[in-house]
């Protein structure tokens, strides 16, 4: 089994004008439980600051760098702004990286546009990602983590903020028989399966902007041969499951590694 705790929107920011919109106990928590949990790998979507400045980049990579496990992390619309981005170049390494575990690969793909919150993947980005979805083993369980959100969420009010060209990349994604997309942005957890592709996304581990009903959460995935559980993980309580996808609910999709 491998195990991923997805995490996102962690927005560190420094007290500005009397407030923040970052809450450092829950991201403590987290991250504790996180490193308690020991999963394969902590994938991180995004936002990982509130403006994309230098100190709340210091911020982020320290408390990052308290992760025991491997990360693969990507930037959200806040780190793109006020040219964040070059810092998270330089923090972080460049924003499309992947990892290989046995019979899973995973990539991440950066689908900011510095200055704007809505996000896209756009043709060339595209192109260089089902490439490296192509150089996957066949058999593998293929994930990919983006920032922004393929599809609507429900319970996030009025939308306007997805991803600009998220039908090309949905459509792509199917066609390149990708199993799962990792998604944050919305601080609103969420799953949606369509055409054997699992849409998962996570909500906010640590900001103070949260939509009505939702907490401070993070995702765990548990991949096996054949079955797919994912929960929700509010801070300091039980997971809660959100989906459990076997061959019945994913169809031939579902089927990767040695049968
Ligand atoms: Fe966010
Ligand atoms: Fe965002």
């Amino acid at each position: 089994m491998v195990t991923i705790a997805h995490i996102s929107d962690i927005h560190c920011s420094k007290t500005r004008h009397g407030r923040t919109g970052f809450k450092p106990e829950q991201l403590n928590a987290g991250l504790r439980e996180v490193n308690k949990l020991n999963p394969d790998v902590v994938v991180i979507t995004g936002d990982l600051t509130m403006f994309g400045f230098k100190e709340e980049y210091k911020m982020a990579r320290k408390y990052i760098s308290r992760i025991e496990s491997e990360t693969l992390i990507i930037p959200g619309n806040h780190d793109s702004r006020y040219c964040g981005y070059e810092y998270f170049d330089e923090y972080f390494g460049y924003g499309n990286i992947s990892l290989k575990f046995p019979n899973i690969s995973i990539i991440g793909i950066d689908t900011t546009i510095p200055d704007l919150d809505e996000g896209n993947v756009g043709r060339g980005k595209l192109r260089w990602l089902i490439g490296n979805i192509k150089k996957m083993p066949k058999k593998n369980f293929k994930l990919v983590a983006m920032h922004h959100h393929l599809i609507p969420i429900p319970h996030t009010g009025r939308e306007r903020a997805d991803i600009t060209d998220g039908g090309t990349v949905l459509k792509a994604m199917i066609n390149a028989g990708v199993h799962m997309v990792l998604c944050g942005h919305k601080h609103t957890p969420n799953t949606w399966l369509i055409n054997n592709l699992a849409i998962v996304n996570a909500g906010s581990v640590s900001a103070t902007k949260l939509r009505a009903n939702t907490r401070n959460s993070y995702n765990i995935i548990e991949i096996e041969n054949n079955s797919i559980d994912i929960y929700l993980k509010e801070i300091g309580r039980k997971p809660k499951p959100m989906a459990n996808l076997t061959k019945t609910n994913f169809g031939s999709g579902l089927m990767f590694g040695d049968q």
